[in-house]
């Protein structure tokens, strides 16, 4: 493997950057996840061979939001397999991730995992499927960050409990076309808890290691999911990770990757590396906007992306 110099890299990038420091604002639909400072800025890139280079704020923990969707989507191909599409797609929406409009038309089938109404149809599965769907979930992803001590936070799966009015637009519609089999109030409960989940960029790069090791644990050996699922998983990220910001993302950085309100992005670089990015002001389409800068530096400096 060509040997680079990340701590370099990241210096020149942090540097490069500081002029739109302040660009977007950090997302204010969730009340809670104001509380937090809008300039952290943090790298943590974890490569195959289990080297780690960091810069900023990338030990301090943040709401991962809809990054979590692809555990959820893991956990459920795990559980159900193939049966998983007959209830959501897998092309890219070309809208915003809580739009109402496409579900109307599409009679209630979300076009993908990763947009909310996907991520909910994938919590209604978790539930018919499992015993105890919060814990399994969280176990499922303490077991992929190799970290028991991962964590929700209450404060702000209470928080979008309260205003999550397009959420309750969203599986109302779908629970009419047949799409939702159980209790709307049990299915946005986990959806909340799962949005809610909070890491560190150390942690968001480990937990996604799977996804760059074809489904194998990087210290276990475990197989989490078949290599044909990884692909599968992270096709899926490449095409809709970002919502209508997808092309976007995969035109300016070459990887697979996924976007959280809480200003936390996660890409990777199959058999080589994962990267996770947090800066928590957002540009328009609800995407981390000096994450989205930082990791089309990383791949454009370091010449390596997938394409
Ligand atoms: O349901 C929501 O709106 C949030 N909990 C998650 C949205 C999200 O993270 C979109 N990503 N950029």
């Amino acid at each position: 493997m060509k040997q680079v110099n990340y701590k370099t890299i990241f210096n020149d990038i942090f540097l490069e950057l500081k002029p739109i420091e302040k660009k977007g604002a950090p997302a204010s639909y969730i009340p809670e996840l104001c509380n937090v400072d809008p300039d952290k800025l943090g790298i943590h890139l974890s490569n195959v061979d289990g080297e780690h280079f960091y810069q900023g704020d990338s030990e301090e923990r943040f709401s991962i939001q809809s990054i979590s969707k692809v555990f959820s989507l893991a956990l459920a191909i795990r559980v159900i397999g193939q049966k998983l599409w007959t209830r959501v797609g897998v092309e890219p929406s070309g809208s915003a991730f809580n739009s109402l409009v496409q579900l109307e038309h599409e009679e209630g089938i979300p076009r993908n995992p990763f947009i909310n109404a996907g991520a909910i149809v994938v919590c209604d599965v978790l539930i018919t499927y499992l015993q105890d769907p919060k814990q399994e979930l969280l176990d499922f992803i303490r077991k992929v960050a190799d970290n028991p001590a991962l964590q929700y936070k209450q404060s702000v799966a209470e928080s979008e409990m309260m205003t999550g009015d397009r959420n309750k637009a969203l599986i109302y519609l779908m629970r009419d076309f047949g799409n939702i089999h159980n209790d709307v109030e049990q299915v946005l409960d986990l959806y909340f808890y799962l949005c809610s989940i909070e890491m560190n960029c150390r942690e968001l790069a480990r937990s996604f290691m799977f996804l760059a090791t074809h489904g194998m644990d990087q210290s276990s050996g475990e197989m989490i999911v078949s290599p044909s699922q990884a692909k599968r998983i992270n096709t899926v990220m490449q095409l809709c990770g970002f919502y209508d910001e997808a092309g976007e993302f995969s035109f300016k950085v070459g990887l697979p990757g996924k976007s959280g309100v809480g200003g936390g992005i996660v890409a990777l670089h199959p058999g080589k590396y994962t990267v996770a990015v947090w800066s928590p002001r957002l540009n328009g389409k609800g995407n981390s906007y000096m994450g989205m800068k930082v990791l089309e530096l990383l791949t454009t400096k370091t010449e390596d992306s997938i394409f």
